[in-house]
This record gives C-alpha cells, structure tokens and sequence, in this order.
C-alpha cells in the first residue's frame, strides 16, 4: 500500500528516485509553477528551455523524464504539464499521471503547486490514486509494483497543522478507491455474491460499520423478488448486505443503494459475447457504496448512512428466470420480466424499497444501468436523474467538485406508460430503446415511496475503463463515484 507524507524541504535536495516537477502552458512557452523555483534555479532557469527543445509544452497530462546531471540531488526529474492554471482536478489528474509514469520506482517527490491545504489534499490524492496497480493474477516479468512512498513537498507543510489532515483524508480517500477498484477488477471466478457479502463483513467491520447480510433463503422468506428472481440462475445464490454507520451528532440520514452483479451474461437473453467479456465490472455501484460507506466511517463524518449492496450473478440455466416470468418486489409491486438482461433495475427496485424503510433523508442509487448511458453521455460522465430538481443539481455539483463526471438527466413523464404491462404492475424493458437511460430511471422511480427524495447515478461507462490510462485512472476498474458518495455525506454533515 502506498503512503504519501508531507515536507517542508526543498526539493532540489530531497533525496528520493524520482521528483515530480509542475510546469503550466503559455503563449512563451512552459513555464515552472509554485513550488518549482529553487529547481529552476538549480538548473540556472534552462529547465523551461531545454523541455520546450524536446516539445514539452506544459499542456494538461505531458510527461516528460529529465536526467538531471547531478544537479539536484534526486537522480530523475518527471516534469509534468499543469495546462494554463490548474484547478484541484487539474493538479489530481496531474500527479496521478506523473506517478503512475513512475510505476517500478519505490520513492517520489512531488513539487507541485501546494500552497493551500486543499492544494496539498489535492496533489495527494491524485498522486495516491495515480500510483495504483493491480498485480494479484501476473506471475511474469511485467508485474511493476507502484511507487511505495510519496511525499507532498509544500512550503506550507508543517506551518498548520492542516497540511497533515489534507493527507490524512487523501489516504482515506484514496484507500477507499481502491478497494473499490479491487473488487472491480477481481474475476467473477473469484468475486460472486457471497464472497463479495464476506468481504464487506471482514472490512466492514474493520472500519466500525455494522455489517447485516441476508442469504438467499431470508431473501425468499422476506419477499426480495427481484434479487431471488435474477439470481435464481446461478449456483451462487444473490446477498443482500446493509452497511450502516452512525454517529452521535448526526441530523441527517443517507442511504445509497448500489447495483452488485458480480458477473452480467444477461441471463436466458443472453449477451453477444463482444458485450460479455468486461461484465464482470456490473457490480461497480455496488463497490462504489461499499467504498463510500468505509470511507465515512474512517473520516467519521457527523451524519448517519446506510449502504445496500444488492448482489445478484445473472447467468442463463435450467433454474434461471425466463423472458415473461413475473416477479414480486420487496415493495408488493409485480414486475413482467420481458428481458431478463435488463436485471440491474430488478435488484435495485428491492434495494430501494428495503432503504426506504430506514427513513433516510436521501436515497441515492448507483448502477451500470445501462449501455444507453454510454451512447448518451459517453466513457466518462456519469448520468443523474433525481425526483427532485434541487438534489440532482447537488450530486452534479458535489461530482464536480471530486472531478468525477456526471451530468444532470430528465425523467420525461411521457416514458411511463411504455413500462406498462399487460399482465403485472410493470414492465422490465420499455418497448422502445430511445432514452434507454431514462426508461431504466423512471423504472426505478416507481419504487421510491412518495415524499421520499431520490437521485439514481447511471454510471456503465465510468465504472470501467476499456481505454488506456489517463491522469490518475488507471484502465479497468476506476472506483468512479464512490468519491461522490462520500463528499455528499460531507454535504450532509451536521454543523
Ligand atoms: N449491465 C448492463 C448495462 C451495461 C452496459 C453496463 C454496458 C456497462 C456497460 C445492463 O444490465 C444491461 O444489460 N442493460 C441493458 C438494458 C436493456 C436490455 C433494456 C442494455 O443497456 O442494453
Ligand atoms: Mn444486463
Ligand atoms: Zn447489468
């Protein structure tokens, strides 16, 4: 596990294996930024110079790898391109990039605009969630272990004591991530249900959560239809975990409830095998609520909040459910399942029904919902519907503010009608596939009691990326939202 530390030292003489340095765009050229002057000096200001002669240009997310000569005493400078002035994400993004270039190296410094404390959480964290990797299954000579041990160089370090918390919560922060990452990037061979139950039980409680899991016969006995329904197809029978944290000031109550299949074949209507092979990716809601929950009750956040993982395998068989069966919902509502591949809404409608009853003051659902999410909004924005104008616009804003994409989606009243069945309460598939985002969401909504206030987070793209790295996600599971998750609990803190 990576750890990052802060000094106050001057990074022309820090001894570490690599110094990552900040360099911003301009119509002259790169140009060093805040907390780069001694080393500009150190190389008698050619540093800018010789970097725009091999191209360098500061531009958001360049890297370039420097031999220094002996003139600092670390043996590898890593400058890095801020753009024209970088905001928090743009110095996350560029940490991560220039750590994650570090891969193999053990120790790295980072000179890099820290003045404020939100600077150093900001360089911190980008830099911690850069130096992710995921080694468990490579037994060959490509294993590259990440960079073992940061360090934040920031005048201001030491001078408050702030500095320490900002990478105090960078740490937790960035732990939570990638603990959610793990479990995405984990096979479904070694990741079903109620594997996945077990390890929110062991870390759950390690982080001082209270951890309740149902298995498949209490979810039968209590009316889970949806879970039984979609899991009745594999030999590992669904779970339902609820994660709960409370704290003794808290005025408000949140519950997230987080899609959890742990491998997405479609069931009897079956995937194309191209659509397959990255399913095992389907439970990143479910990771992104688990990790959020770890989160707040390492930070102890003054706010209580609940997290349902509603773990479900959707594999075709001789048991498994069939295009037309009906289900019954944990809220008394029937469900015709017309596709038995549109299974996230059917785990999620129980989930939301179960967290209603704890009388949370928000209930936010996370998925990869849909591949409509994707054609509409792409790889990197989440999609937000809510039942209220007010709560969409603040997980829009508080995504923004982590650096996680998400972007502010309709529920059109006219869409209802096509999830009418002929023979239950609804429909799983609107006939039409236009708006297939936002069918799924008004699907959902059916299931959220009245006065209840509700966002769903569609996020199939963001959960995984197919593509190559970039700042500081690395490709297959990247943890999206969970940061999310936890800045609306910081929202929703007392005080
Ligand atoms: N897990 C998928 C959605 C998905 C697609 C996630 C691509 C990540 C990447 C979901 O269960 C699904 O299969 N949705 C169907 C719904 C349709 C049958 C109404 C879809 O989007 O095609
Ligand atoms: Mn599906
Ligand atoms: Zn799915």
């Amino acid at each position: 596990m990576t750890t990052v530390r802060l000094n106050s030292a001057d990074p022309v003489s820090f001894d570490t294996d690599a110094l990552i340095v900040g360099f911003r765009s301009g119509p002259e050229g790169p140009r060093p930024a805040t907390g780069a002057e001694s080393l500009d000096a150190a190389f008698d200001g050619k540093l800018a110079t010789s970097l725009a002669a091999v191209g360098f240009t500061g531009k958001p997310g360049e890297i370039a790898k420097v031999p220094v000569f002996g003139a600092i005493t670390a043996p590898l400078l890593v400058a890095v391109g801020l753009g024209e002035s970088p905001d928090a994400e743009g110095l996350r993004r560029a940490a991560g990039a220039a750590v994650r270039s570090l891969a193999g190296t053990a120790r790295a410094a980072l000179a890099l605009p820290a003045g404020s404390a939100q600077e150093v959480e900001a360089v911190a964290l980008g830099a911690l969630l850069g130096a992710y990797g995921y080694s468990r299954y490579r037994t060959n000579g490509e294993r590259k272990e990440p960079v073992a041990e940061l360090t934040v160089l920031s005048a201001a370090a030491g001078e408050h004591g702030h500095g320490e918390r900002s990478a105090e919560r960078a740490t937790v922060l960035a732990e939570s991530v990638a603990l959610v990452r793990d479990l995405v990037n984990t096979p479904p061979s070694d990741l079903w249900p109620a594997k996945f139950a077990e390890i929110a039980e062991r870390t759950g409680a390690e982080a001082g959560l209270t951890v309740e899991v149902l298995d498949e016969k209490q979810l039968k006995d209590g009316g889970y239809g949806g879970l039984i329904g979609v899991g009745q197809g594999s030999v590992n029978p669904p779970r339902l975990v609820r994660l709960s944290y409370t704290h003794p000031e808290a005025g408000k109550t949140l519950a997230f409830v987080g899609k959890g299949i742990t491998f997405d074949s479609g069931g009897l209507s079956l995937k194309p095998s191209a659509s397959m092979d990255w399913m095992k990716s389907d439970m990143g809601g479910a990771g992104a609520v688990f990790g959020a929950l770890v989160g707040i009750a390492r930070l102890g956040l003054p706010v209580n909040a609940v997290g349902y993982l509603c773990l479900a395998e959707n594999l075709p068989s001789g048991t498994a459910q069939r295009p037309s069966d009906v289900l019954t919902s944990y809220s008394g509502k029937t469900v015709e399942v017309l596709d038995t591949d549109a299974e996230g809404r059917l785990v999620l409608m129980d989930g939301i029904a179960r967290a209603a009853e704890d009388s949370p003051d928000l209930i936010v659902d996370v998925a990869t919902l849909t591949g409509a999410q994707i054609v509409a909004l792409g790889w990197r924005t989440a999609g937000v519907m809510a039942n209220d104008d007010a709560i969409r616009e603040l997980v829009v804003e508080v995504a923004g503010d982590a650096g996680e994409g998400a972007w502010g989606m309709p529920l059109p009243e006219e869409l209802r009608k096509g999830l009418d069945s002929p023979i239950a309460d609804l429909a799983n598939l609107h006939p039409e596939r236009w708006g297939g985002m936002l069918t799924a969401g008004i699907f959902l909504k059916e299931f959220v009691p009245d006065g209840v206030r509700w966002a769903h987070i569609d996020m199939a793209g963001p959960a995984f990326n197919k593509g190559e790295p970039h700042g500081y996600t690395p490709k297959g599971g990247t943890g999206a939202i969970t940061r999310t998750l936890i800045g609306l609990a910081e929202r929703h803190a007392s005080i």
